[in-house]
C-alpha cells in the first residue's frame, strides 16, 4: 500500500544554503541523445540490449530518447532559466571510439565540444561522467567490464576526452553508480549487458573500481586544476527484526551496497567481512590494484534514491539474505521508498566514516505519473514536495557538519530510463517523446522560484499543494 503525503513541508530557502553552493540539474548520454547512428557514433551495449525482446518495459530504446543530440541547445537554455549554475551530462564512449585501435571520432569530440561551450555560454559549470553504463558494443565483444583490457581502454577513453575538453571542463566524474554497472548488468541481468552471474559481476566491479583509480592521474596530468571523483549510488540500509541474524544480514548487505565501494576507495581495502562472506565469489585482485583504487579523489558524489531492508534468508542470495517490502511507506510510482531523514542519516554517516572532504549529491530525484492537464501543465506535486523534502534533508546534513557542496536533481528532462524505457519520467521537464516538445513541470517551476528566491517558492503557498 502507498501512502501520500499528508505532512506539512519544511520552510526552505537558497539563502539556507551558502553562496557557492553549487546548483545544478543531470542526464546521461544514452537516456536523452538518441542519434544512435549518427556522426560516426558505433552500437553500445545498450542499443544491443534494447534490441532483445522482453528486456525493456515498453520495448522502447535510446535510438531517439530526447533527441538531446539535436535539441541540446534548447535543453542548455532550460537549465539556465532554472538559475543553476552546474550541469552534469555524461560523454557516450561510442560516440568517441569506433573500435579497436580507432582514432578518436572527430564528429564526436566536435559535439561535446560544441556541448561544452553551450554550457559555458549560459553559466553552466560543465560536469563531465565518463561511463554512464554505455560501452561500446566491440568493448563488450571482446570481454566487456570482465575483461581487464577495459580498464585500459577506459583510461584511453579518459585521456582523450580530458585533453579534448580539459581546458573547459574541470569537474570529472569517471563512473556513474559502478554497482549498477556490476549488479544490474552482470549479476542481475536487468540491464545491459544482461549477464547473469554473480561472480563475473564481482569481477567487473573491481575492475569499474581500478579503472576510476587509473584514470584519476591521467584527467589530473591533463586538466589544469582538476576535481576528481565518481559518483556512487548509496543506500540507508536497515534489518526487518532485531534478530541478531537479521542484523548480521543487514550488516553484509551495507557492506556490499555501500562499503564494498567506500571502503577501497578510502584507502582501507575490500572489507573484510563482505570478503570473507563471498567466498568463491571474491574477485582476483592483482597486486598494486587496491593501491591505485585508493587514489585521493577531489570530491565523493552521491546519488540518493531510496533506503533497503533486508532479513537472513539461507541460500536466497550469495550472501544469504534478501530484501524485504518495509511496509505501509510513502512510495514513487516506481515503488522506491521515500525517505529523506534515511538521506541525511546516510549523509552523516559518509562523514563520520569515511571523512570524504566535498561530497556532492549528484543524483537525486522521483518518478511519478505525470499528465499534461487541459492548461497544458504538469502538475507534478509530489515532486515538487519530494525536491523540498530532500534539500531540507541536505540542509540538515550540512548542518549536522557534512560538506556537501552541490545539489544536481535527476532529472532535467523526462528521459529514456534503462529498463523501464519511456515509461518512468523522473524530469522536471516533461518530454513529449513524438512531438520532442519540453514543458516545465510544477516541479522545475519551483526549483527555478527557490534559485531566483522568489517569494512563490517558500513552503507556505505548498502547504496543501501535495
Ligand atoms: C540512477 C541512474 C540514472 C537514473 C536514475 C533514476 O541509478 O544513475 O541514470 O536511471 O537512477
Amino acid at each position: 500500500m502507498t501512502r501520500s503525503l499528508h505532512h506539512s513541508l519544511p520552510q526552505l530557502r537558497r539563502s539556507d544554503f551558502t553562496s557557492d553552493f553549487l546548483w545544478g540539474s543531470a542526464t546521461s548520454a544514452y537516456q536523452i541523445e538518441g542519434a544512435a547512428a549518427l556522426d560516426g557514433r558505433v552500437e553500445s551495449i545498450w542499443d544491443r540490449f534494447c534490441d532483445q525482446p522482453g528486456t525493456i518495459r515498453d520495448g522502447s530504446n535510446g535510438a531517439v530518447a530526447c533527441d538531446h543530440y539535436h535539441h541540446w541547445p534548447e535543453d542548455l537554455d532550460i537549465a539556465q532559466s532554472l538559475g543553476t549554475n552546474a550541469y552534469r551530462f555524461s560523454i557516450s564512449w561510442p560516440r568517441i571510439f569506433s573500435g579497436p585501435g580507432a582514432e578518436a571520432n572527430p564528429e564526436g569530440l566536435a559535439f561535446y565540444s560544441r556541448l561544452v561551450d553551450g554550457m559555458l555560454a549560459r553559466g553552466l559549470q560543465p560536469w563531465a561522467t565518463l561511463y554512464h553504463w554505455d560501452l561500446p558494443q566491440y568493448l563488450q565483444d571482446q570481454g566487456g567490464w570482465l575483461a581487464r583490457d577495459t580498464v585500459h581502454a577506459f583510461v584511453e577513453f579518459a585521456d582523450v576526452m580530458s585533453k579534448h575538453l580539459g581546458d573547459r571542463v574541470k569537474h570529472w566524474i569517471t563512473h556513474n553508480e559502478p554497482w549498477c554497472t556490476a549488479m544490474l548488468g552482470h549479476a542481475d541481468g536487468i540491464h545491459a549487458p544482461g549477464i547473469k552471474d554473480f561472480k563475473t559481476a564481482i569481477q567487473v566491479c573491481h575492475h569499474v573500481l581500478l579503472s576510476h583509480g587509473l584514470a584519476t592521474p591521467v584527467l589530473r596530468a591533463n586538466v589544469t586544476d582538476a576535481r576528481v571523483g565518481l559518483a556512487l549510488n548509496l543506500h540507508p540500509i536497515s534489518a526487518a527484526s532485531n534478530k541478531p541474524e537479521d542484523l548480521a544480514a543487514a550488516q553484509r548487505h551495507d557492506g556490499l551496497r555501500n562499503r564494498w565501494y567506500l571502503d577501497p576507495l578510502y584507502g582501507r581495502g575490500y572489507p573484510q567481512d563482505v570478503w570473507q562472506a563471498l567466498g568463491e565469489y571474491a574477485p582476483q585482485v592483482a597486486e598494486g590494484d587496491m593501491q591505485a583504487i585508493a587514489v585521493p579523489t577531489d570530491f565523493l558524489g552521491v546519488n540518493f534514491y531510496f533506503p533497503e531492508m533486508v532479513v537472513h534468508a539461507p541460500g536466497a542470495s550469495a550472501l544469504d539474505l534478501r530484501l524485504v517490502d518495509a511496509g505501509d511507506v510513502e512510495r514513487t510510482a516506481f515503488g522506491w521508498e521515500v525517505a529523506p531523514e534515511g538521506m541525511t542519516s546516510l549523509l552523516k554517516r559518509i562523514q563520520d566514516d569515511y571523512q570524504p572532504g566535498a561530497v556532492y549529491i549528484t543524483e537525486n530525484g522521483a518518478t511519478y505519473d505525470d499528465h499534461l492537464d487541459e492548461q497544458g501543465e504538469i502538475q507534478d506535486a509530489l515532486r515538487r514536495a519530494y525536491l523540498i523534502r530532500h534539500l531540507a534533508a541536505v540542509r540538515n546534513a550540512i548542518q549536522q557538519g557534512c560538506q556537501i557542496k552541490g545539489y544536481f536533481a535527476w532529472s532535467l528532462l523526462d528521459n529514456f530510463e534503462w529498463a523501464e524505457g519511456c515509461s518512468r519520467r523522473f524530469g522536471i521537464t516533461y518530454v513529449d517523446f513524438d512531438t520532442q516538445v519540453r514543458t516545465l513541470k510544477l516541479s522545475g517551476k519551483w526549483y527555478s522560484d527557490f534559485l531566483h528566491e522568489r517569494e512563490t517558492a517558500t513552503a507556505s503557498k505548498w502547504q496543501s499543494a501535495a
